[in-house]
C-alpha cells in the first residue's frame, strides 16, 4: 500500500490545520452555504494536484465530476497564472528547458519578472497543459453521477502508467442531484443507500490510486429557516463515516473565508482563514 500523500491548498494556515494537506486514500468533504467557496476550493485543488511535490502537489491529474455546471476552465487559467511566482517560474523553466519553445538560449532569472518576453506564450501553453489534466465530466442526474464515478475508476486504471496518473477525484456537488431527486422522508433511506454506495466507489478510486477525493456538500437548510441546523451538512452520518476530513467553509468579511476542520479522527478541531482572490485561494 502506497504511503499516504498530502495535497496542499497552498494556504499555509489551512494546510497546517489539515496536518500538512488533504490526505490521499480518503475523502475530504467540504460543506457550506451557497456561495461560500466550495467550488473555488475544488478548482484550486485541481490545479494544485498537478504541481510537483516540492510545491505541495502530487504531480498527478484530476477528474472533476461537475453536477451543477460550475466548472469554469477560465477560472483554472486564472489560478494557474496566479500561482506563486516561485512555483510558476519553476514550471515555466521546466517547460522551457524541455525545449518546447525555441528559447533555449534565453537566460532565465530567479523571479517571474525576470523571465523573457516569450513567457506569455509559454504561460498560455502551461495553462492548456493544466486544463488538459483536468478531466471534466458533467453529471445530469444522480444515476448518471454514480455511473461517472464508476467510469472514473476505469479512467484512473487507464492513466495509472501515464505521465500524470489520477491524483484527485473531485465531485462538485456530491449531494445536489440526490437532494433534488429524493424528496421527502419516504425517500430518505433509499437516498442514503445510493449515496453510501457512491461514496464507496469514490473511496475505492482514492485507495487504489493513492489519490485524494474531495466532495462538496450543501448545508442542511437555509440559515433563515427555523428548522434544521444550518451548520450541518446534508447526509448526516452516512457521509461522516466515509469522509476523513470534513471542512466547513463560511463567509467572513470581503473575500475572507473561515475554514473549519470538524470531527477529524486524528487532528484537533481548528479554524483558519483564507481569501478567495482573482488569483485563487490565498493566505
Ligand atoms: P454553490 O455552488 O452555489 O453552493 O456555492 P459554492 O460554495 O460552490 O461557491 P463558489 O465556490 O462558487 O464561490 C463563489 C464565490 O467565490 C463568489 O461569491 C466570489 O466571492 C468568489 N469567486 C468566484 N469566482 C471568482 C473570481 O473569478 N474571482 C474572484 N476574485 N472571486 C471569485
Amino acid at each position: 500500500r502506497a504511503e499516504i500523500g498530502k495535497l496542499k491548498t497552498l494556504v499555509p494556515e489551512v494546510d497546517e490545520m489539515l496536518g500538512g494537506g488533504m490526505e490521499t486514500q480518503s475523502i475530504t468533504e467540504t460543506y457550506g452555504e451557497f456561495g461560500s467557496g466550495k467550488s473555488q476550493f475544488t478548482h484550486q485543488l485541481a490545479v494544485n494536484v498537478q504541481l510537483p511535490e516540492e510545491h505541495g502537489g502530487l504531480e498527478k491529474s484530476a477528474i472533476f465530476i461537475d453536477t451543477e455546471d460550475t466548472f469554469r476552465p477560465e477560472r483554472i487559467a486564472q489560478m494557474v497564472k496566479g500561482l506563486d511566482g516561485e512555483i510558476l517560474a519553476d514550471l515555466l523553466r521546466r517547460d522551457l528547458d524541455m525545449g518546447k519553445e525555441d528559447v533555449e538560449e534565453v537566460e532565465l532569472g530567479e523571479d517571474l519578472e525576470d523571465l523573457p518576453e516569450e513567457t506569455d506564450e509559454v504561460l498560455d501553453d502551461l495553462v492548456d497543459e493544466f486544463l488538459e489534466r483536468v478531466h471534466v465530466a458533467k453529471a445530469f442526474n444522480s444515476n448518471h453521477q454514480i455511473l461517472l464515478a464508476e467510469e472514473a475508476r476505469d479512467m484512473a486504471d487507464e492513466l495509472e502508467d501515464s505521465e500524470f496518473p489520477v491524483g484527485l477525484l473531485a465531485i462538485d456537488s456530491l449531494t445536489a442531484h440526490f437532494r433534488a431527486e429524493y424528496v421527502g422522508r419516504g425517500n430518505l433511506a433509499n437516498r442514503q443507500q445510493k449515496l453510501n454506495k457512491h461514496m464507496h466507489d469514490i473511496l475505492r478510486v482514492a485507495s487504489l490510486h493513492n489519490a485524494a477525493a474531495v466532495v462538496t456538500n450543501q448545508v442542511q437548510s437555509n440559515p433563515d429557516s427555523m428548522f434544521g441546523d444550518p451548520t450541518k451538512p446534508v447526509g448526516g452520518n452516512i457521509l461522516g463515516h466515509t469522509s476523513t476530513f470534513r471542512i466547513y467553509i463560511r463567509k467572513s468579511k470581503k473575500d475572507k473565508r473561515i475554514i473549519k476542520l470538524v470531527d477529524s479522527p486524528n487532528l484537533p478541531d481548528g479554524e483558519s482563514v483564507l481569501r478567495i482572490t482573482e488569483e485563487g485561494l490565498k493566505p
